[in-house]
């Protein structure tokens, strides 16, 4: 099979986004722009990937570090031509080239496939489209049988040329030898003296070879990102093209235009999502997981048959069948709840195991805490886990029953079946099966009066 190898084009700075940050690393569903465009490359299994940057390189570089990419770095952006012309060394003669750019995100894999595939033909391949609207992009000139003699830039074109609606997306794929003999071709004779990567198309026509066009599925596979209006349009194409993937796969929405998928999330059957809810990062989602207006949920595991009510906010946690979590709470990384806990509004918890059957259902805040199976922990408890300088960790025997308002000053154990009275500071261990109790008596001083104001 002919190696693969794609060139993502990334040097623009994008002065239209108004922006100190480099235009690929602009977020669309969450991910830099150019991360979905290497995605992209590598979903079709190239020898290769080749990313040309330019301004701010090192940030982009450092950005995407995970991306298993080669790095071209293009300092005067001479043109598209050049852009590519620099990436030719690292890449075989006998390959297919495949131009992508990396402000054009939502390319997709399946019509890159067709296109790589008929230019290892031999033939040099174009995405091409009619839009209605041709103004700014290059224009695929036809003779009178239709076959493609060249492209001409809308600077370059004349009248007759302007009024073609068929323009090039600017990606295209060919044989990587003769691409790179063409690319020596190419002249700076034209309106913006660049070298311009289009007229490789016209030099192939002359060597003979047929150009071939390839429309894309949807127009925005190939729309350009080039300022926040257009970015923020793509947004809402791909988050209704998430939001409907979805739920094909057994989720309801109960608006599929208030859900924002940053990230991937994994579903179940029959799991319903009320309305305004951000999911990040990876989120996985069991049967009949049942998720509550303006929740936020990030980097999660929730299992089947359990209920996330309004507006809370969860990262980073493991929560296991049946629980039921909120209106109003707030897991933070390594909460991890076994199957029928319970976390109730304004309750905060972190790097906390709560065993089966577990509860927490008011005001409280559970850190560095285990806690073991059909405890009971009640209103405004705090396990006091810093001392300024270090964490640490408090465990909670199963059966304990911990009274509203108890300080449990760790490190601290409550042994199991113990009951802490309300209101109790607790920095020593707690014995199993018994009442612990730390209160001050109660006074009361008779024929206090209470001073008046003025
Ligand atoms: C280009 C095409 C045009 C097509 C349009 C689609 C050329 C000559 N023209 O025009 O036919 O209709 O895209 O949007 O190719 N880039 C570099 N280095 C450079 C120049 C550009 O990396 O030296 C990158 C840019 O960052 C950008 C992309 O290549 O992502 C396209 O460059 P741009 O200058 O926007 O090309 P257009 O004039 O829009
Ligand atoms: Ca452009």
């Amino acid at each position: 099979m002919t190696p693969l190898h794609v060139v993502i084009l990334a040097a623009g700075q994008g002065r239209r986004m108004q922006s100190s940050r480099p235009k690929v690393l602009h977020l669309l569903a969450g991910r830099p722009l150019l991360s979905h465009v290497v995605d992209a490359a590598n979903a079709l299994n190239p020898a290769r990937v080749h990313v040309v940057h330019g301004y701010g390189g090192g940030i982009v570089r450092e950005a995407m570090s995970a991306a298993d990419v080669e790095w071209v770095e293009q300092r005067e952006q001479l043109g598209t031509g050049h852009a590519v012309s620099l990436a030719m060394p690292g890449i075989p003669d006998d390959a297919t080239v495949l131009v992508l750019y990396g402000d054009v995100p939502l390319v997709n894999p399946d019509t890159l496939h067709e296109t790589t595939t008929l230019a290892a033909g031999g033939d040099i391949m174009l995405m091409t489209v009619v839009v209605d609207d041709p103004r700014g992009y290059g224009r695929i000139v036809r003779d009178p049988d239709g076959h493609v003699l060249g492209i001409v830039e809308e600077r370059d074109a004349d009248d007759e040329q302007r009024t073609i609606a068929e323009i090039n997306t600017g990606i295209l794929a060919a044989h990587a030898g003769r691409l790179r003999g063409w690319l020596r071709g190419l002249s700076r004779d034209n309106a913006q003296g660049e070298h311009y990567l289009t007229d490789v198309v016209a030099l192939a026509v002359g060597d003979g070879l047929s150009v071939r066009t390839v429309p894309p599925e949807a127009i925005e596979e190939v729309l350009g990102v080039n300022d926040r209006v257009e970015l923020a349009a793509l947004e809402r194409f791909q988050q209704r093209r998430l939001a409907e993937n979805l739920m094909r796969d057994g989720a309801s929405l109960a608006d599929p235009t208030r859900v924002d998928i940053r990230g991937r999330v994994s579903t179940g059957r029959d799991v319903f999502v009320d309305v305004n809810v951000v999911f990040e990062g990876e989120v996985v989602l069991g049967d009949r997981v049942n998720i509550g207006p303006g929740c936020v949920i990030r980097d999660t595991v929730i299992e089947r048959d359990t209920e996330v009510r309004a507006q809370c906010v969860i990262e980073g946690a493991h929560i296991g069948v049946a629980c039921a979590i909120g209106p109003f709470a707030r897991l933070r990384p390594d909460a991890r709840l076994s199957r029928d806990a319970r976390i109730g509004n304004f309750v905060e918890v972190k790097n906390a195991t709560l065993g089966e059957g577990s509860k927490a259902s008011h005001l409280t805040y559970i850190g560095d805490t285990r806690i073991g199976r059909d405890v009971n922990v009640g209103a405004g408890v705090v396990t006091c886990n810093y001392d300024g300088t270090r964490k640490h960790e408090t465990v909670i025997g199963d059966h304990a029953f911990i009274g509203s308002g108890v300080m449990l000053v760790a490190p601290v154990t409550v042994h199991a079946g113990a009951t802490v009275g309300a209101g109790s500071t607790i920095g020593k261990d707690v014995p199993a099966d018994a009442l612990t109790v730390t209160r001050t008596p109660q006074r009361t001083i008779r024929g206090w009066k209470r001073r008046r104001k003025g």
